[in-house]
C-alpha cells in the first residue's frame, strides 16, 4: 500500500505542477499519436538546433500516466542530441517515472516514447 500511495503522489504532484507542458508555433520536429484503445494523445514538439534537443513540449489529452511520463521525457530530453534519444527505451521510462504501472498500464506510460521516437525519425 505504501508504493500505491507514492505512486499516487507521484502523478498527482506532477499532474499539478507540469513541467514542458506547452505548444510550439514552429517547432523543427513533431509527432503526435492517439492510443486506439482509449483515444488519449499525446502530441511532442521539438526546438533543434546542431542535432541537439534545445526545448522539448508536450501537450494532450490523456490518463495521468500518459501526460505525467510525457512531461518526465519532455524534460529529461532538453539538451540532448538527437541520437541519443533513439536509444531511449521502454526501462528508461518505467525509471523516469520512479514506478512500474504494471502491465495494463504500460501503454499508457509508453505513448510519449512512441511519439517523440516517431518525431525524431521524421
Ligand atoms: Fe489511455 Fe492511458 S488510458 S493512454
Amino acid at each position: 500500500m505504501i508504493e500505491e500511495r507514492l505512486y499516487r503522489e507521484v502523478l498527482l504532484e506532477r499532474l499539478e505542477n507540469p513541467v514542458a507542458q506547452g505548444v510550439l508555433t514552429k517547432p523543427d520536429l513533431e509527432a503526435r499519436l492517439v492510443n486506439p484503445i482509449c483515444g488519449d494523445e499525446v502530441l511532442i514538439q521539438l526546438k533543434v538546433k546542431n542535432h541537439i534537443i534545445e526545448q522539448a513540449v508536450y501537450s494532450g489529452d490523456g490518463c495521468a500516466i500518459s501526460q505525467v511520463s510525457a512531461s518526465f521525457l519532455a524534460e529529461s530530453i532538453t539538451g540532448k542530441k538527437l541520437e541519443k534519444i533513439r536509444k531511449i527505451k521502454k526501462n528508461d521510462i518505467l525509471n523516469l517515472l520512479g514506478i512500474n504501472p504494471g502491465p495494463s498500464r504500460l501503454k499508457c506510460a509508453l505513448l510519449s516514447l512512441e511519439v517523440l521516437q516517431k518525431a525524431v525519425d521524421q
